[in-house]
């Protein structure tokens, strides 16, 4: 019984897919969050998504951007220019997909009992990273033993009580200075965090086509390096710091 952990794909549908090929016999999939938003690769990605059908697809910060643009509407020009770029072309299945996604809770899949979150907290609280103070894992609200969450796209766990926290990275933007995906797979009963690593050139000529960075080259031109470099949203703190500490 195998079920794949995936999360922050990003509008990556190279590093999604490499992580399908990556997986034979996928019994079930859980998804947690951040489907599509801002990768030029939105509605292949979703096409994947829904193909592979989880179980469960834990709404994202990103997710809520695609249902409601007022979210991201005070964000720089080259932003919102290619969100809305990215929305207006995005197909009707791939709106209604996200419509469906479920709130954070408990879910039973492959018959194991655990807490899914997207990983947002209170801003009040350090984000949930491999520093951050048990307060933060504890805001979760988990009531399982067993909790997955995203956000914060870095590979790791902890173990509170008798609560075990994972986090399986980002599919499709991770910021750890490495070009790959992260995901995790739990094999009977047995988790395992995993990494691939893809052919990014469908990504590559996506962005290269995306009209509306005619206008914001430099812009453009930083989304590609961050994504080759392995820094989803460029080299900085403190991911770095857990780069260098070997962090996924
Ligand atoms: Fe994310
Ligand atoms: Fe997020």
């Amino acid at each position: 019984m195998k079920t794949l952990i995936i999360s922050d794909i990003h509008g990556n549908a190279d590093a999604l897919r490499a992580v399908v090929d990556a997986e034979d016999a996928i019994d079930h999939t859980i998804f947690l969050g951040d489907a599509l938003l801002a990768g030029p690769q939105a509605n292949e990605t979703a096409a994947i998504l829904q193909s592979l059908d989880p179980e469960v697809c834990v709404m994202g910060n990103h997710d809520e951007e695609v249902l409601d643009r007022s979210l991201y509407a005070s964000w720089p020009d080259e932003w919102v220019a290619l969100h809305d770029w990215i929305l207006d072309r995005l197909d009707a299945s791939a709106y209604e997909y996200i419509q469906g996604y479920s709130p954070a809770g408990r879910y039973t899949v492959g018959g194991v009992d655990m807490y899914l979150h997207h990983g947002e907290i209170d801003k009040s609280l350090p984000k949930i990273l491999p520093n951050a103070p048990n307060e933060s894992f504890l805001a979760l609200e988990s009531d399982q033993p067993l909790t997955l969450f995203g956000h914060t796209h870095v590979q790791f766990e902890r173990q509170i009580g008798g609560t075990r926290y994972i986090n399986p990275g980002s599919v499709g933007q991770p910021r750890c200075g490495i070009f790959h995906a992260c995901y995790g797979v739990i094999v009977d009963g047995e988790y395992s965090p995993k990494q691939v690593t893809y052919d990014p050139s469908a990504w590559l000529d996506a962005l290269a086509n995306l009209e509306v960075l005619e206008a914001h080259p430099k812009f453009r031109e930083w989304l590609k390096d961050s994504l080759l470099s392995g820094y989803g949203i460029g080299e900085r703190e403190p991911w770095t710091s857990f780069a260098a500490e070997g962090y996924f």
